[in-house]
């Protein structure tokens, strides 16, 4: 996998700062696999989430769903900046769910960054590298 270069501005390390640190909080007894995940909205406000694994398998909730939910909820309709952190050296890219999650309040320019557990960025992606043509508000 490509190395990327680490976030350099003070606003960046936040935000890489609060998916690694939420990630800490994840419940994933079941997987072991442990996510967080932040969010930066319009106003430049950080949103974070973490997975929440259920002994009902089904009605887990992933990480991104966490913090977009967080933004929504405080009443942010923009996503300007996702990161994802996973445990391991391969970047943790959001599922396909999360992918149409992030679509809702997105641009197809909008950076996701992929981050270790020490927020080292692994991979950098726009929306649209992994949702080409998807479908959204604008289609209805
Ligand atoms: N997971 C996330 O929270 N975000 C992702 O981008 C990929 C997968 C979670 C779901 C589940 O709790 C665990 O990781 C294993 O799939």
């Amino acid at each position: 996998m490509e190395a990327v270069e680490a976030g350099n501005t003070e606003h960046e390390r936040r935000l890489i700062g609060a998916a690694v640190a939420v990630r800490g909080n994840a419940h994933a007894p079941y997987s072991g696999f442990a996510v967080g995940a932040a969010v930066e909205d319009g106003s430049g406000r950080i949103f974070a989430g973490c997975n929440v694994e259920n002994a009902a398998y089904p009605e887990g909730t992933c990480a991104e769903a966490g913090a977009i939910a967080a933004m929504v909820a405080a009443g942010g309709r923009v996503l300007r900046r996702v990161v994802v952190c996973g445990g391991s050296a391969q970047p943790c890219f959001p599922c396909g769910g999360c992918r149409q999650k992030i679509r809702e309040f997105a641009a197809h320019s909008l950076r996701i960054d992929m981050v270790d557990a020490q927020g080292n960025v692994l991979a950098r992606r726009t929306l649209g590298d992994l949702l080409p043509d998807g479908f959204g508000p604008e289609h209805l």
